[in-house]
C-alpha cells in the first residue's frame, strides 16, 4: 500500500469533511431555505456543454475504449454480461491464484479483442473452449480467437492467471489503487483504474455486468464481497471457498473482494433490502454503533432519488487506518477511523450510501462526467441536513462562495483532478443552482428521473442537462457552461 499518497488523500478528504463540518456549526438550521431564484432567462443555446461522451467508441484491438482522461481504459468490439472470479489467496505468499470467465458478446466481427490486465503472469487464454493466442501489451491482453467471433455472437473467454497483485498509478491519481495488502488482510480500493490488478476486465463504467466471485482462502479467514453470499464449503487443506452473487450490473471499479478477520453482520431488512455488514473484528464492536443509522438514511434517501436499487446494502469496516471510504456496490469500504466515530461518520456514509443511486446504478459515462458522481453525493449530504434539522442546502452551498481552489471547472477538471474539491462542493453548487433556477418540484423530479432512466447504465452531462431541459422546459445551457465548465466560481447571489 502506497501510504505516503494515501495520507495526501485522507488529508484532502479530511479538509472537504472539516469545510462541511464548520458550515453546519456556524450556519444554525434558521436559514431561509431554498427558492427560486428569480433570475431572469434569457435564450442560450440548448446544449452548451462540451459533448463529452454520450455513446464512447473506440476500435477492437486498440487499448482504450476513448475515454477523455483514460485513454488506456476499456476496450470495443464487445460486451461483458458476466464475469465469474475463481481465486485463491495465498495470504502467507501474497499471491492469487486466477481463473476469470467471462461471458460476453460482440459488437462487431471480431477477429481479435483487448481485456485490461496490470501485472499477474497469464497462463492459459480460452475462447469457446478452444485455446486463444495471447500477447501482452503493457496494461493490455490481447487475444486472438482461433476463429473470427461474429457480430452479435455470445462468446465465453478463460483466462488462467496468477502472481502478485501490484496497485497501480495512473500517473494522476493521488493513490495507487487496486488490490491492497498488509500481509494480514485484503481488500480492494479500484476506482478509477484499479481492477485490472487482480482481474482481466473490460474496465470502464461503460461495460457493466453481473458477477460470481468464488473466493478460496485459508479456513481461519472471512471473504466478504459485492452481492450476496450463496454458499460457503471447507474444501480440505484448511481451505474454505465462499460464493458471493452479485446479481446487480456493476461498473468493475466497484468491485469489493475483502479477505480477513471480519464478522457477518446480518442487520436485518429495509423495504426489501437486505442489510449485511462484514466488520473486521478489532472493529466491529465500534462499526455496530457507527453504522446505526443505515435504515434511516436507505428510506430517506429513497425519498429523494426512488427506491434503493440493489439487493443488498452494507458497510465493509476493514482493519486498516484510511481516512477515505469507497462506494463499493452494495458494500460501501470504511478504514477504523471512521468505524470508530461513531454517529459522527453519518455524514460520511450518507455520502456512499448516497453513490449506490448515483455512481454506482447510474454511472459516470466518462471519467470526466464524476462529478455526476461527487457532486451529486455532496450535495445529497446537504440535502440531509436539510431534512435533519440542520441548515438547509442553500446556506450549505452559499458557505463555499468565493473560495479560490472552485475556480477550477467541476464538469472538466483534468485527470490530475478527478477527486479534487472541485469535483465535489463546485459540483453539489452546480445542483442547487439548478434547483433555484427550476425550483423544488422540477429539481427533484429531475433527481428521481435521472436514476429511473439511467440505472444499470451509464449516462453523461449532456444527458443529465437534456433531462434537465426535458423536465423543466426551460433552456438550461447557459446555467451549466457557468457551473461546469468556467474558469471562474459563479455566485449563487
Ligand atoms: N469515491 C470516493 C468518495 O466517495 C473517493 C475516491 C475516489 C477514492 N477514488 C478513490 C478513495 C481511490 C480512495 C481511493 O468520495
Ligand atoms: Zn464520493
Amino acid at each position: 500500500m502506497n501510504r505516503r499518497a494515501l495520507l495526501l488523500l485522507a488529508a484532502a478528504l479530511a479538509a472537504v469533511v472539516a469545510m462541511v463540518a464548520v458550515v453546519v456549526v456556524w450556519q444554525g438550521s434558521d436559514g431561509d431555505g431554498a427558492g427560486p431564484a428569480g433570475r431572469t432567462t434569457s435564450t442560450p443555446p440548448a446544449s452548451a456543454a462540451p459533448s463529452t461522451s454520450a455513446a464512447l467508441v473506440g476500435t477492437p484491438g486498440e487499448p482504450g475504449v476513448g475515454d477523455p482522461y483514460f485513454p488506456g481504459l476499456g476496450n470495443s468490439g464487445y460486451d461483458v454480461d458476466h464475469y465469474t472470479l475463481d481465486l485463491t489467496w495465498r495470504a502467507d505468499e501474497g499471491v492469487l491464484d486466477g481463473v476469470t470467465t467471462i461471458e460476453a458478446s460482440a459488437t462487431q466481427d471480431l477477429a481479435r479483442f483487448n481485456l485490461d490486465l496490470s501485472g499477474m503472469k497469464v497462463r492459459a487464454v480460452t475462447v469457446g473452449g478452444s485455446a486463444a493466442e495471447v500477447e501482452r501489451e503493457d496494461r493490455e491482453l490481447v487475444i486472438t480467437p482461433a476463429s473470427v467471433i461474429p457480430e452479435g455472437e455470445a462468446f465465453t473467454t478463460t483466462i488462467t492467471y496468477s502472481g502478485r497483485p501490484e496497485p497501480v498509478s495512473e500517473g494522476t491519481t493521488l493513490f495507487d489503487v487496486g488490490w491492497q495488502t498488509d500481509g494480514r488482510e485484503a481488500f480492494v480500493v479500484s476506482e478509477p483504474s484499479g481492477a485490472a490488478t487482480f482481474f482481466p476486465v473490460n474496465d470502464h463504467p461503460t461495460d457493466k455486468a453481473t458477477y460470481t466471485f468464488r473466493v478460496t482462502a485459508p479456513a481461519d479467514q472471512v471473504v466478504a464481497a459485492n452481492g450476496l453470499l450463496a454458499s460457503k464449503d471447507d474444501i480440505g487443506h484448511g481451505t474454505t471457498s465462499w460464493t458471493y452473487e452479485a446479481r446487480d450490473p456493476m461498473a468493475s471499479y466497484l468491485v469489493q473482494i475483502a479477505i480477513g478477520d471480519y464478522e457477518l453482520v446480518d442487520a436485518g431488512e429495509v423495504d426489501g433490502v437486505v442489510v449485511r455488514h462484514a466488520f473486521h473484528r478489532r472493529v466491529a464492536a465500534a462499526a455496530r454503533v457507527t453504522t446505526e443509522g443505515t435504515a434511516d438514511m436507505i428510506r430517506l434517501l429513497g425519498d429523494v432519488y426512488g427506491p434503493y436499487p440493489f439487493e443488498a446494502y452494507g458497510v465493509l469496516a476493514v482493519d486498516e487506518n484510511l481516512g477515505f471510504a469507497l462506494e463499493t456496490q452494495t458494500l460501501t469500504l470504511i478504514g477504523t477511523s471512521t468505524a470508530r466515530q461513531g454517529r459522527n461518520a453519518d455524514i460520511i456514509l450518507l455520502h456512499e450510501l448516497a453513490h449506490q443511486w448515483v455512481g454506482n446504478a447510474v454511472s459516470p459515462a466518462s471519467w470526466m462526467d464524476i462529478w455526476l458522481n461527487e457532486g451529486f453525493a455532496t450535495y445529497t449530504e446537504w440535502l440531509y441536513a436539510e431534512r435533519t434539522g440542520g441548515p438547509a442546502a442553500a446556506d450549505m452551498a452559499r458557505a463555499f462562495e468565493g473560495v479560490g481552489e472552485l475556480d477550477l471547472p467541476a464538469g472538466d477538471p483534468g485527470a490530475e483532478e478527478l477527486f479534487s474539491s472541485t469535483v465535489y462542493t463546485r459540483g453539489g453548487m452546480t445542483l442547487q443552482a439548478l434547483r433555484e433556477r427550476v425550483g423544488d418540484e422540477d429539481f427533484f423530479l429531475i433527481l428521481r428521473t435521472w436514476v429511473d432512466e439511467h440505472r444499470d447504465g451509464a449516462a453523461s452531462t449532456t444527458d443529465f442537462i437534456a433531462l434537465a431541459e426535458r423536465v423543466s422546459g426551460e433552456e438550461l445551457g447557459e446555467l451549466f457552461e457557468a457551473w461546469l465548465y468556467a474558469d471562474r466560481l459563479p455566485s449563487l447571489d
